[in-house]
């Protein structure tokens, strides 16, 4: 048997549920209702998961990460979770068992963390093309839209392999499709960051700002810490 079986099965659906239950716990503690807003951790009030979407390259697990971290919520990466229940390589999933058989993986995995704690859910670059799942995210999250331009792209993707859809092709060739396919499907996200010209941490920041003037909770985060030198006492 391929090392790809648990694609196959409902095991995807949740390779470790008693991890699910104990973050569902916390989180349930931590948003219970009469505690004082002023004293809930930031991030705290956000009452929906916070979905990353957008194309290949654009960032949205590191920046899913560093958002989850700024906001004191827990990270999952969809993408991970999926290759963690098949037990092998999202190329070899293509491999194995064909691209339809990921993006139905992809529409279940997703589905089952939309219905778990609120959280940041960083997505895989097709799993918002899916009806199902786009219908799934407007209903339980909020989608943020993680744009760049095509160099940007070209020259992000060329860092890491394991991307099937980009494997013996012209990355600039599949992005600039995928791209005219996509983007007007992405733009029906709820927020829209460009991710071009800045670090990830200043983008990072932006994706806050935009949680905040999108949902009128402010502040989401404690206000970055800035390094000071001491004075001089002298
Ligand atoms: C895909 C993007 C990949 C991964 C799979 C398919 C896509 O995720 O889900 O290779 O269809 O764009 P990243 O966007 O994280 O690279």
């Amino acid at each position: 048997m391929s090392a790809c079986h648990a694609i196959l099965s409902n095991k995807l659906d949740d390779p470790n549920p008693s991890l699910n239950r104990a973050n569902h716990y916390r989180n349930t503690k931590m948003r219970s209702p009469t505690t004082a807003e002023t004293t809930l951790p930031p991030g705290a009030h956000l009452e929906k998961s916070v979905v990353m979407v957008g194309l290949m390259g654009t960032g949205k697990t590191s920046i899913g990460r560093m958002l989850a971290k700024r906001l004191k919520m827990d990270f999952v990466d969809a993408d991970a979770e999926i290759v963690a229940a098949a037990g092998c390589s999202i190329e070899e999933i293509f491999e194995t068992h064909g691209e339809p058989s990921f993006r139905s993986g992809e529409r279940s995995v997703i589905a089952r963390l939309l219905d778990g704690p609120v959280r940041i859910i960083a997505t895989g670059g097709g799993a918002f093309m899916d009806p199902e799942t786009r219908e799934h995210i407007a209903k339980n999250a909020i989608s943020v839209w993680l744009h760049a331009d095509l160099d940007t792209l070209v020259k992000r993707v060329s860092r890491r392999g394991g991307r099937p859809l980009i494997k013996n092709a012209d990355p600039r060739q599949v992005i600039d499709e995928l791209m005219k396919i996509r983007d007007p499907i992405y733009a029906k996200a709820d927020i829209r960051v460009e991710t071009s010209d800045d670090p990830s941490n200043k983008v990072t920041e932006q994706v806050i700002a935009a949680l905040e003037d999108y949902t009128g909770l402010k502040p989401l985060a404690a206000p970055k810490k800035t390094t000071t030198r001491k004075m001089d006492t002298k």
